[in-house]
Formats: C-alpha cells, structure tokens, sequence
C-alpha cells in the first residue's frame, strides 16, 4: 500500500487488465481493500490511450479567473464524475501552486493566481466537488514547485513566514476541505528533497496544518525509505517504500508504528469519500463525454472570460461584417502541455462559434493571419475585426518570454492600423504581455479556455454573457517588471539552478506593485462588465465588513466584490492584502449588501519564532472595490 508500481502491466498489478492507470496501488484481496487508481491531472481524466473520451475542461487558472466558488463546486463536481465513470478513485489534481514567477510554465495549472487567499478560497469547492463522487482529490504539488526550471533539483528557499503567510495557503485551505491526498514535490526547500523533508512534510502539513489525509510523491520525487519524514506512498520511479521499507522495519530500524500511520492516512479517506462502499465497475477505456458536461465546460469558459478594455465596441451586433483573425480557425487554443493534457472529443473554434451566431455567416470573413498585409485588408474591409491571438506553455519548461507566439503582436498592429474596431481575444497560460492595448477598441483574455473555447468567446463577444472574470494574476507592462534578480528565478548559477532564493518575501505580485507604487498594464482582480456597478455604505463594525454594491447600468451583470486589508505598518505586511471577495450577480438597478467576517487568522502573521499565527493589533484599513487597484469604499478600524 506504501509503494505504488509504474503503469501499465507490470509489478504487483501483474495480469490486471485495470492496471494502467497512471498511478496503481495493489489490491489487498485478503483484507478486502481495493486498488488505488490515480490518474492525472488538474483539468480533466488524461486518456492518452482513448483519445476524445473525456471532457478538456478549462484550465485550473482559467476557472480560477471567474473568482466564483459555485463554479468551482460544479467543475468539482463533473472532473470527479469522469474519474469515477472511468474506473479511477484518485484524481491528481487540482494543482494549487501559488504564481511567484510569472513565466512559470505550469501556471496555467494551477488555481491560486498570485495570492495564496484567492487559493484558500477557491480549491474547497473543487477539493468538496471531486470527493463528492467516490473519488480521493490530490493537492499538488507541495510545496513551493513554483519554477519548471531546473524543477527536479533546484531548491526553493522561502522563510517560514512566506511559506504559511503565502505558499501554503492553498494547501491548507484543501486540507480544511477535507482533501484525501497531497502530491509532494520534485524540487527541494533549503537543500532537503520535498518528498523527504521533515520541516514541510511532518511538521509544516500534518501537525501545524492538522493535515490527515496521505502525501504521495510525484513520479520519481522520491530519494529515500522517508516515512518518518512525512512521506506515504512513493509513486512510480523508485523503490524506497516496498522492500526496502520492509527490511528496516523488520530489523526494527523504523518502528512499525509509521507504517500503520501511513496506512492509516490512506485508508481513512477510501473509507471517506466512499471507495469501499461504493463498488466501482468501471473501465478505463469508457467514453465519459456528455452534453451536460460539454455544456458547463463552455459556462465556465464563458464566466472566466476577463474583458480588460472595452470603449464600447463590445457587445457586438449579430448583424456586424467581422473579419476573424488570427489562430481562430482550427489550430485554437484550448490548453496547456504535460501531464494535465486532455485529447478533447472536440474543440468549437471561435470561428465556428462566431460563424453560428450572426444572423448570416456571409457576414464572416476569415484570415488567420500568416500573411498580415491580407489580414488587414479583411480587416478594413469589414465592420469590426477580432483578433484571436495567444502563447502557450508546459509542464517541464518555463515560458521564455510573456509575449505572444508569432507573429501576434505585428498582426494586432497592423489591423488595428487598418480598423479602429479591434477587438484583440488574448489566450494565454498566464501573465501575458500586451502593448498594443492602448491601439485597439477592447481587449479580451479567455487563458487556457477548453474544448468549448468559440461557443464561450461568442456568447460574451455577442452578449449572451455578460463578461464577469478577473484577474487572477497581474498582467505586467515588462517581462521582468518586479526586477527579479538571478538569485530569486531562475536561481544559482542561471544556467542550472541549485537554489532559488525567495528574497522578496511576502512581496511579489500586486503586493510588489503596491509597495513600490508601480501600475501594472492589467492590475490584480481586475475585469470590465458590460454594465456597471456602484458601491456605497461601508459600515465596519468588530471584524464585519459589509456594503453595498448596486447594478448601474443597462444590462444584467455580475461583480466580484473584493476586500482588502491594509495591517499597521508595524506588521512588516505589503499595503493591502486580500482578505474577502464575492460574485454577485445583479439586475438592472438591483443592489446587495455584501458582508464579510474576518477570521483571527485574517489579522494576524505567521510568527516564525513561536510558529504560530500572532495577532495584530493597531489601527487596520479596510479597501473594498472591483479590483486591487479599484477601490470604491475605504476606512479603517482598530483591533
Ligand atoms: C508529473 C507531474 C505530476 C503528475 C505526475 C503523474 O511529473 O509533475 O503533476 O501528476 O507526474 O503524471
């Protein structure tokens, strides 16, 4: 139960047919306790032996992008469905890592953005969601992962401070959700491997953080026989925890008492989240595809679209020419690279969801942009231009640059040149650069939307969606905007980091922008809504904040009212940290009060000399608005 074998038929799942998950640990027939089937990833079942059989959902930081923990049930919901109809009862997912390092390749993957609360917040839904369906949810990848360079060796060195204030937040959040399993990670924290590091592992997660649940390692994370340490079951790539665990209990090197605490970990959340009482038949190769779920991949598509500009070009008319742009035709973007890729039954390009709701699709051209003086004649030619335009990343690398793959940024210029109707649609793995904003009519990102990408971007391009997305991560003006140095990323010596030290602490991302008073070109939170909202009456009282937000405008919309909380300077925290958000969706004219209690844990710090949470008291400055640099309401209150 402690060592789980490669896929595919070999070792102790010798002959059985089920055994190719991506993650198998043996049945215990005699005792009764069934196989563990894990299978990747965060945004869907990966089936790379039956292609188009499961859903290609939006990514992880797409879905985040909606800042709505409904959605984020619902997506939980319908990702553990597939798993459980496809015979697996671990899903590895969702990932949760913090953006430190905007070129991340794998932030696409992961749910928190830049703030460790926006990942509190939003992985308990999806943690609820995916276990409600007989399947065990697994956070990944603990901890500090936050660079693919070097990711198998470099080590990640953050003080304890950083780690609880910030870094493991999210995991803490799914650990109080209830979630079954932890993923540790391939890098190391101060020189110690993560898979065998007593610090994060034993102390940190299982006894500060009250985790019970079981940590795994990722695939060949492992470097030795490190129960004690922390770790649970080894996964694929080596051979610490099968015989060799075996040999040093025997000869009472490690008490037998850590193997019955692991196996403990791992049976209380089969028990749990049903895997013994509810019998799964299920078989890999089923097609667990649905209109329902093609239909809710599109919703939340739709609902993490971020409109970023709009000078009031958008909604478009279904009667418009429009000339579509760019990688709209068949090569869209859906997702990222590595082990959370999903082979989609389908992608609905945007132009086929464009082409299907104008009222003639006469009233279409397309170009896809290779030969740009074209595209700008297609662009001249019709009413209004969309330009869809992107970059991507993977597992396994970081993004060399944040601007567009291509030719994306001449094409955008040139029409824009050509067209002063412009809509430029951004898909992006995360930050991503945009100069050419302030020469076009309104700017859109939908990030790594998912099969259902052209249905999606047309409901909001035409406005059968309100756009109601925000910023899960700061959009920056330069490629190193917050003046990283080697040392921070990608670490020591550049060429092949050995360690990556994070010196910046607790202020990276909209914390760096605020402290050192910089605007970003698309700051933290922010999303634009085809109608507006006012707020007003702040009343704060005790640790309540409430006030209301009122629908302004002409249409019906939703806002993501967000609060943030400025500490006493004495506190060493960033100007104003998020500390409360909520989606609420408006009528014309209606209005809501929103109120939000704040925990102890919401005014404190992590005091690393007592490891303890330690409350601050002092005067305190409470900022409510639509986005970190959008605040509508301020005050402030004493504690
Ligand atoms: C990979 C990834 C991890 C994945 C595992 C199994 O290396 O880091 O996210 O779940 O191995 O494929």
């Amino acid at each position: 139960m402690l060592h789980g074998p490669p896929s595919g038929p070999c070792c102790e799942c010798q002959g059985d047919p089920l055994c190719n998950y991506t993650g198998n640990v043996a049945p215990n027939t005699r005792l009764g306790i069934p196989q563990i089937k894990m299978n990747d990833g965060p945004q869907g079942f990966r089936d790379n032996n039956h292609p188009g059989t499961s859903t290609a959902w939006p990514s992880a930081l797409t879905v985040a992008a909606a800042w709505d923990e409904e959605l984020m049930l619902q997506w939980g919901i319908a990702m553990g469905k597939e798993f459980f109809d496809k015979g697996a009862n671990v899903q590895l997912g969702p990932g949760m890592n913090v953006a430190r390092v905007p070129k991340n390749g794998r932030n696409f993957e992961y749910l928190s953005g830049e703030d460790g609360f926006l990942g509190y917040t939003l992985v308990q839904p999806v943690v609820r969601g995916i276990q409600s369906q007989n399947v065990i949810a697994n956070a990944k990848h603990y901890v500090l992962n936050n660079q693919e360079t070097n990711r198998g060796s470099v080590s990640d060195n953050a003080d304890e401070r950083t780690r609880f204030e910030i870094y493991y937040q999210p995991f803490w959040g799914a650990s109080d959700a209830g979630v079954g399993s932890m993923m540790c990670s391939y890098n190391k924290i101060y020189f110690t491997w993560s898979c065998e590091n007593n610090e994060t592992l034993a102390t940190d997660l299982k006894e500060r953080m009250g985790f019970k649940g079981f940590v795994m390692s990722d695939w060949g994370a492992t470097h030795s026989t490190s129960i004690v340490q922390g770790l649970d079951i080894e996964m694929p790539g080596a051979d610490f925890m099968g015989a060799k665990l075996l040999q040093q209990v025997q000869a009472g090197r490690i008490p037998e008492s850590y193997v019955d605490e692991a196996v403990l970990r791992i049976l209380t959340p089969m028990f749990a989240v049903g895997v013994f009482d509810t019998p799964n038949p299920n078989v890999r190769s089923n097609n667990v595809t649905s209109e329902a779920h093609n239909d809710l991949a599109r919703r939340l598509s739709a609902a993490s679209t971020v409109l970023l500009q709009n000078n009031g070009v958008l909604p478009l008319a279904t009667s418009a020419r429009i000339a579509v742009l760019g990688w709209a035709g068949s090569n869209a973007y859906t997702h990222g690279g590595g082990s959370g890729t999903v082979s989609p039954a389908r992608v609905i390009t945007p132009l086929q969801g464009i082409a299907t709701r104008v009222d003639s699709a006469a009233q279409i051209t397309f170009n896809d942009g290779s030969n740009i003086t074209a595209a700008a004649e297609a662009a001249a030619a019709a009413e209004v231009a969309v330009v869809f335009v992107g970059c991507n990343s993977g597992e396994g690398s970081d993004r060399s640059t944040l601007g567009l793959d291509g030719n994306g940024n001449a094409l955008i210029a040139a029409v824009a040149r050509a067209q002063p109707k412009t809509v430029v649609v951004v898909a992006t793995p995360g930050a991503v650069l945009t100069p050419w904003a302030a020469s076009v009519a309104a700017v859109l990102t939908n990030f790594m939307p998912g099969q259902e990408v052209g249905s999606a971007i047309a409901d909001v391009l035409f406005g059968q969606v309100n756009p109601s997305g925000r910023l899960p991560l700061t959009f920056p003006v330069g490629e190193n905007d917050e003046q990283f140095t080697d040392l921070q990323y990608p670490g020591l010596p550049p060429s092949n980091p050995v360690y990556a030290n994070y010196t910046e602490g607790l202020f990276f991302g909209y914390r760096w922008y605020d402290a050192h008073n910089v605007a970003p070109a698309f700051p933290f939170g922010h999303g634009l809504s085809y109608t507006t909202f006012a707020y007003d009456s702040l009343v704060v009282s005790g640790q309540a904040v409430s006030f209301s937000v009122r629908n302004s405008g002409r249409v019906p919309g939703a806002e993501v009212a967000q609060l943030y909380i400025g500490f006493p300077a004495s506190a060493g925290e960033p100007p104003k940290v998020l500390r409360g958000f909520r989606k609420v969706f408006l009528g014309v004219n209606e209005q809501q009060t929103i109120t939000f209690v704040l925990r102890d844990r919401d005014l404190s710090i992590w005091d690393a000399g007592v490891h303890a949470w330690q409350q601050i008291h002092g005067t305190f400055g409470v900022f409510v608005g639509a986005s970190s640099r959008d605040i509508r309401l301020s005050g402030q209150f004493n504690f």
